[in-house]
């Protein structure tokens, strides 16, 4: 953290592993959240994070990033905040749209919580994948938002782990003793092996650092495929996942289309409305280009992928 955004989280008291960054998540909107408080999150939205909400009792409120950019609109999230707001969700790089937060977004973020008690719950496990020489925003390297900033990252995601369920969270110290008291009863601890097997693996940073080179040529090789394809490809800064329009192809609505594309062509991928409450439809759907469990995507099967994709 310190070579990456220049700040110190205190080892002891401002650092917590976590079974993996779901766990995180839960967690955190546990320690702060309480029946009928107000979290605000912006959709398109990861899907974990308002069934932890309501789970717990609270209300999400839901902003919009903007089609097709997926660009926060900081004038609607200041028109939802009230009494009742406690938190904020983020998520930069973000699933599903390859959207990123710059650091404009932040400054608009600190103005908008300065003076209120709001905590941030900045969901920022994608930080290693950021393309074409574009830096990771993160809310640790922003002073006035770390001061009131769950941070939440995954090994899971940084080292092709996932099942293995290890991450970690970075607050002021205020913020994760919080934290803790709820992540003391319900996961104690991170399995150890683990642990230790990760803690030796990061000493050489260019395993994580080498990650956004690795994934962008994935994420080239893959766009390349589909150039003369009917899909319209947009733009992915970061994450693996590519979003694409398909009105040259289908006049399907979103999650029909994907059960057809997955029956006919036999590629698989996610419509978009799934991480929308009311499921409004940007006739879109997000392809994986780099993952399968816990194994990067080969370029065979990439490039079959584009083959059938390229035949609609
Ligand atoms: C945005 C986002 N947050 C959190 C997670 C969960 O991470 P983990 O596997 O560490 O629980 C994911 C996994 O897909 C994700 O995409």
């Amino acid at each position: 953290m310190r070579a990456l955004y220049g700040t110190d989280y205190d080892v002891e008291d401002e650092i917590t592993v976590t079974a993996g960054a779901t766990q995180a998540i839960f967690t955190a909107i546990a320690a702060f959240v309480r029946a009928g408080d107000e979290v605000v999150v912006l959709e398109p939205v990861y899907d974990s994070y308002v069934p932890a909400i309501e789970t717990l009792g609270g209300r999400a409120v839901f902003a919009s990033l903007r089609f097709p950019d997926y660009r926060p609109d900081w004038d609607q999230v200041r028109s939802l905040l009230g009494p009742r707001t406690r938190m904020i969700i983020i998520n930069s790089p973000h699933n599903p749209t390859g959207s990123l937060l710059r650091g404009d977004d932040l400054d608009r973020l600190a103005e908008l919580t300065r003076g209120s008690d709001i905590v941030v719950l900045a969901d920022e496990v994608y930080e290693h994948i950021v393309f074409d020489g574009r830096q990771h925003a993160s809310v640790a390297a922003h002073g006035e938002l770390a001061a009131r900033s769950i941070v939440v990252s995954s090994f899971g995601k940084t080292y092709h782990i996932t099942g293995w369920k290890v991450g970690y969270v970075l607050a002021a110290r205020e913020l994760m003793a919080e934290f803790r008291k709820v992540h003391q009863f319900n996961v104690f601890t991170v399995n150890a092996p683990c642990q230790y097997g990760i803690a030796e693996y990061m000493q050489d940073a260019s395993r994580h650092l080498g990650l956004a080179r690795f994934y962008q040529a994935k994420r080239e090789f893959f766009r390349e495929q589909l150039a003369a394809s009917r899909f319209e490809l947009l733009p992915c800064h970061g994450t693996y996942f590519q979003l694409a329009r398909y009105a040259a192809i289908s006049d399907l609505p979103d999650g029909e289309f994907a059960c057809w594309l997955t029956r006919e062509a036999g590629v698989a991928a996610i419509p978009v409305s799934v991480f929308r409450h009311d499921g409004a439809d940007d006739r879109v759907v997000r392809f994986c280009f780099a993952k399968r469990f816990c194994f990067a995507k080969q370029e065979a099967t990439l490039a079959a992928a584009g083959e059938r994709l390229r035949r609609l």
